[in-house]
C-alpha cells in the first residue's frame, strides 16, 4: 500500500454549490461506485479512482447497499478506502447510501419498510466502518408501503444519528411533493433528489421535477448524466472491449447504437465549444444552476480528470440549447422510469 497525500489545491479545482436550502455544499461534480466498485475491478483502480476524485475536490462518494458484484462489495471497497488513503479526512467527504433494490432474500429484503429500511442502512454503515453517512437515501418509491412508513424511517435514521441528511430518488414529481409534506411534519428536511437526467434523458422536465425541486428549496444531484457512457467519445467508433455495453449489465449495446447519429452531432457541437463530448454533456447537466451536482461514474482515473474540465465552461448559447433541445430522445433512454412513474 503506497501512502496518499491529497493535492493542496484540491478545494480551487472544482464549484460547490449550495443543496437547495441547505446549508450544505456539494461539488459540482459527484463520483458514484455503482459499477467499477465490485470484486471485478482491481483494488488499485479503484483507488486511482477515487484519489484522482478526491485531488479534483470531488468531496461526494455516492454508494447504495447493492453496488458491487456482488451486492455490498462497493461499500466494503470504500470502506477499505476510508481506512487507509482517507483517513483522517472524514470531515472533508460526504458519503451517501441508499436502501430500495434488491438486497437480501425474504419479504424483507427490498423496497420502503421500515423495517427494511433501518436494517439495511446498519448493514452499509458496517460494511463501509462508519458511524453515520452524511446521506441517506429511499432509492425508488414503493407502491406497496405507505409514504408515511418510509419518511419515518429516514426520518428515523437521522434522529438516531445514522445519517446527517436525506434523500430520495426517482420519485415523480407528486410523491416528492407528499414526502416533503410528510417529512416537514416529522421535522427532517427532505435534503435532495437523485433523479436520472442527461441530454438524452430529460424525463425530469417533463414530469415538473425540476421545477418542483427548486419550488420546494430541494437539491438535485442528477445520475447517468453521460447515459452510462453513451455521451461521451469512446462509442464513435464503434463499442470498444471492456466498454459498458460489452459487459452485459446495465447498458445494452443496441440502445448504443440507436444514439450514435445523435451523439455524432453531439460530439461535433462539442469540439466547436472547445469541450470533450463528456465535458458538454456535464456543464449541460449543471447549466444556469438548476442542478446541485453531476453524479458520475467511471472506469479509469483519467475519465474524472476529463470530467471535471467541464466546470470550465458552464455556458451555452440559446442556439447550442436549441440545437440540443431537437436532438434530445428522452424516452429511448430513461431506464428508471418505471421507479419514477410510482
Ligand atoms: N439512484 C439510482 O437509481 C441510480 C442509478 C444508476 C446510477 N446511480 C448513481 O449514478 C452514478 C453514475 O452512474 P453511471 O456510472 O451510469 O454514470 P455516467 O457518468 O453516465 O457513466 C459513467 C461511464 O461513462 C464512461 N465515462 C465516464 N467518463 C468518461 C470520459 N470522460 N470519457 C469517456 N468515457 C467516460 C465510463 O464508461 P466505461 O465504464 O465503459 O469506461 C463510465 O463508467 C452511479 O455510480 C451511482 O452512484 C444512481
Amino acid at each position: 500500500m503506497t501512502s496518499y497525500t491529497p493535492r493542496e489545491d484540491r478545494y480551487d479545482r472544482m464549484i460547490y454549490n449550495r443543496c437547495g436550502n441547505s446549508g450544505l455544499k456539494l461539488p459540482a461534480i459527484s463520483l458514484g461506485l455503482w459499477h467499477n466498485f465490485g470484486h471485478d475491478t482491481p483494488h488499485a483502480t479503484k483507488q486511482a479512482i477515487c484519489r484522482t476524485a478526491f485531488d479534483h475536490g470531488i468531496t461526494h462518494f455516492d454508494l447504495a447497499n447493492n453496488y458491487g458484484p456482488p451486492p455490498g462489495s462497493a461499500e466494503e471497497a470504500f470502506g477499505e478506502l476510508l481506512r487507509t488513503d482517507f483517513r483522517g479526512l472524514r470531515d472533508e467527504l460526504i458519503i451517501s447510501s441508499k436502501a430500495g433494490y434488491l438486497m437480501w432474500n425474504g419479504p424483507y429484503g427490498e423496497w420502503g419498510s421500515r423495517k427494511y429500511v433501518i436494517a439495511s442502512c446498519d448493514q452499509s454503515l458496517k460494511r463501509m466502518g462508519l458511524d453515520y453517512v452524511d446521506i441517506f437515501y429511499s432509492h425508488r418509491f414503493d407502491p406497496g408501503t405507505p409514504l408515511e412508513e418510509t419518511m419515518g424511517a429516514l426520518d428515523h435514521i437521522v434522529r438516531s444519528g445514522r445519517a446527517q441528511y436525506i434523500g430520495i430518488s426517482s420519485y415523480n414529481s407528486q410523491r416528492t411533493r407528499e414526502a416533503v409534506a410528510i417529512l416537514k411534519d416529522l421535522g427532517t428536511p427532505l435534503l435532495i433528489h437523485q433523479p436520472s437526467y442527461n441530454i438524452l434523458n430529460r424525463w425530469v422536465e417533463t414530469d415538473g421535477l425540476k421545477d418542483t425541486l427548486k419550488d420546494l428549496g430541494v437539491g438535485s444531484i442528477a445520475f447517468v448524466p453521460l447515459a452510462q457512457g453513451i455521451l461521451t467519445n469512446k462509442y464513435l467508433n464503434g463499442i470498444p472491449a471492456g466498454s459498458r455495453a460489452t459487459q452485459g449489465k446495465s447498458l445494452d449495446p443496441a440502445v448504443v447504437e440507436k444514439a450514435l447519429a445523435s451523439v455524432r452531432t453531439l460530439n461535433d457541437m462539442a469540439a466547436a465549444r472547445g469541450q470533450t463530448l463528456a465535458q458538454m454533456a456535464l456543464a449541460w447537466v449543471l447549466r444556469s444552476g438548476g442542478i446541485t451536482s453531476a453524479l458520475i461514474g467511471a472506469s479509469r482515473p483519467e475519465q474524472v480528470s476529463d470530467c471535471c474540465g467541464a466546470i470550465q465552461n458552464l455556458d451555452f448559447t440559446a442556439e447550442e440549447l436549441a440545437r440540443i433541445d431537437a436532438i434530445s430522445e428522452e424516452k429511448a433512454l430513461n431506464l428508471w422510469a418505471r421507479s419514477s412513474d410510482g
